[in-house]
């Protein structure tokens, strides 16, 4: 009895340590993808709006609704070389990408598995931007069903002062 005590509290405390850097990775993430969104902006000639429904991406009741966000998500996964050719998620790319941004490689293969399978469940629509809108919101979905999600109020923050 008294031998598991220390144990679950081990295990307790590794659990909120994991949860704690994992958001922070991906803030660390969300950021460094942010940071194409000036480019893409001045490129696509993007309105208020995509900015907002970009600033509020992690927010779960924030509805992601304009396909100029999708068109600014292809813009800037583009930017980053995080396609390949035929539009999808460059595997190799992504994994490196989450890794240079702090993530763990088990991390970086889960958010490439889980980018894949929210691009499978939507492969039939045709309109790319579209498509990158609902791949998104699948992805979202799925990082708060794991409390992967960061705060957003910490991402804006920072990407406020860096542009
Ligand atoms: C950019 O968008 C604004 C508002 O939507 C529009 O008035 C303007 O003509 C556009 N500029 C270009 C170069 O497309
Ligand atoms: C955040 O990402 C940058 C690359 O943009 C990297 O140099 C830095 O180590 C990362 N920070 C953390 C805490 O992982
Ligand atoms: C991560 O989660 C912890 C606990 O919920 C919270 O205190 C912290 O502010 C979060 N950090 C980010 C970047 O979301």
């Amino acid at each position: 009895m008294f031998k598991v005590v220390p144990i679950v509290v081990f295990l307790f405390i590794s659990i909120s340590i994991n949860e704690i850097t994992t958001n922070e990775t991906m803030k660390n993430i969300t950021s460094g993808f942010l940071k194409v969104l000036d480019d893409c902006k001045h490129e696509l000639n993007l309105s208020e709006n995509v900015l907002a429904d970009m600033y509020h991406f992690w927010k779960a009741d924030h509805a992601l609704l304009h396909r100029d966000t999708g068109c600014a998500i292809v813009c800037m996964s583009k930017k980053l070389n995080l396609l390949d050719t035929s539009g999808k998620l460059h595997h190799g790319n992504a994994q490196e990408f989450a890794v240079n941004h702090g993530a763990a490689s088990d991390m970086a293969s889960k958010l490439v598995s889980v980018v894949h399978e929210c691009e499978q469940k939507h492969d039939a629509e045709e309109d790319p931007c579209l498509r990158a809108l609902e791949i998104a919101k699948c992805f979202r979905e799925v990082m708060h069903e794991m409390n992967w999600a960061p705060r957003m109020d910490i991402i804006i923050s920072e990407v406020l002062t860096e542009i």
